[in-house]
């Protein structure tokens, strides 16, 4: 590519805020200051060992996960990063048990930003690719003469306004929506600057690979472990074909994985913590990626029903997730409504 052929991040927002203004001024601001930041984390990131960033902290977050060290340091510069913008009512992340409000010396914005600051904690010491993910949320209109609850925050997923991820992997790539349709960029490290290398990005139908937890398979619900019984048959199963299988341990990272080549991605309720709905987060990981699978023209599910459609009541609530490419995604669904199952 050409320099002079090249879409920068600025100039894609500033011309789509342009073109039939389905961009808000304040909504592209605030996605150039999340952008910035999680080029500050990809640095970060890179520097591992050199940086002093692997590692655990020793702290517990309000899920009771332990904390690593690049999860409380990408939550800080997602933080500090977007205090002073004006862009913002509130922040929730989930390292943070409550919401973060904007101090009184910086002036109010229009929007809730809530975000998963190291999506992969796990994969941070093994040197394998991990991710932000970002949700953008309206605030509600008084916001700027009262306070901001957490309950403005739990708007169910169609609400949102803009949603994206970073991966930082072999390349720092950002993938956004914000209702009308999936871009991707790539970071260009020498130059500094977030360049578009996808338009209209939709997910390929007809790939028959499954990303899924295998370890977990005896604690699943039978609709679940029925579709993934008959993925693994192959050819010689009820599906008639065979499956791959592919599991990272960052969902950003299978997600880019799903969007590229298509295939299906589940992390379903499991009966080791009955009361648990799933293990991935509604309002930071499942909304956010549900809403970029479904601009991708995919489909993205509790089991049953669309995760957008979700009434949350907790900030940190969790919820089942299957989503993909639509045709795969609606033959899990299937399974749920199977009386032998
Ligand atoms: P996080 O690092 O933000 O806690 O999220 C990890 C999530 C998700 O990225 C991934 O798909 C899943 O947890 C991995 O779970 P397992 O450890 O069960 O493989
Ligand atoms: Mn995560
Ligand atoms: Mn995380």
């Amino acid at each position: 590519m050409t320099q002079a052929a090249r879409v920068t991040l600025s100039r894609f927002l500033i011309e789509q805020q342009r073109e039939g203004g389905n961009l808000p001024p304040q909504l592209r601001l605030l996605i150039e200051v999340v952008a910035r930041a999680c080029k500050a984390i990809s640095h970060t990131v890179n520097k591992g060992e050199l940086g002093g960033v692997l590692g655990s902290l020793g702290s517990e977050n309000v899920q009771g996960e332990v904390q690593k060290k690049l999860d409380v340091i990408s939550n800080d510069i997602l933080l500090e990063a977007n205090e002073w913008g004006g862009n913002l009512a509130a922040l929730a992340s989930e390292e943070m048990e409550a919401i973060h409000l904007i101090p009184h010396r910086y002036p109010k914005g229009e929007y809730l930003l809530v975000y998963d600051p190291i999506d992969g904690s796990s994969n941070i010491d093994v040197n394998l690719s991990v991710g932000t993910i970002f949700s953008v949320l309206a605030a509600p209109e008084d916001a700027s003469q009262r306070v901001v609850t957490e309950q403005d925050f739990l708007q169910p997923g169609f609400r949102q306004v803009a949603a994206g991820y970073a991966i930082y992997g072999p390349q720092t790539s950002l993938v956004l929506t914000f209702g009308q349709g999936v871009f991707g960029f790539t970071l260009d490290r020498e130059v500094g600057s977030w360049v578009l290398t996808r338009r209209n990005i939709m997910i390929p139908s007809g790939n028959r690979e499954f990303a899924v937890n295998m370890s977990n398979q005896r604690h699943w619900a039978p609709p679940v472990r029925r579709y993934i019984e008959d993925c693994i048959a192959g050819r010689d199963g009820p599906r008639g074909v065979d499956f791959n299988m592919r599991w990272t341990g960052s969902m950003v990272a299978d997600i880019e994985r799903v969007l590229t080549r298509g295939g299906i991605f589940l992390y379903p309720w499991d009966d080791r913590e009955p009361d648990r709905a799933g293990k991935l987060r509604l309002m930071y990981e499942a909304n956010p990626i549900g809403m970029i699978i479904e601009q991708a023209g995919g489909m993205a599910i509790d089991g049953r029903d669309r995760i957008l459609d979700i009434a949350p009541v907790g900030l940190h609530q969790r919820v089942a997730v299957i989503l993909g490419a639509a045709d795969e995604v609606e033959v899990a669904r299937r399974y749920f409504s199977m009386p032998s199952v």
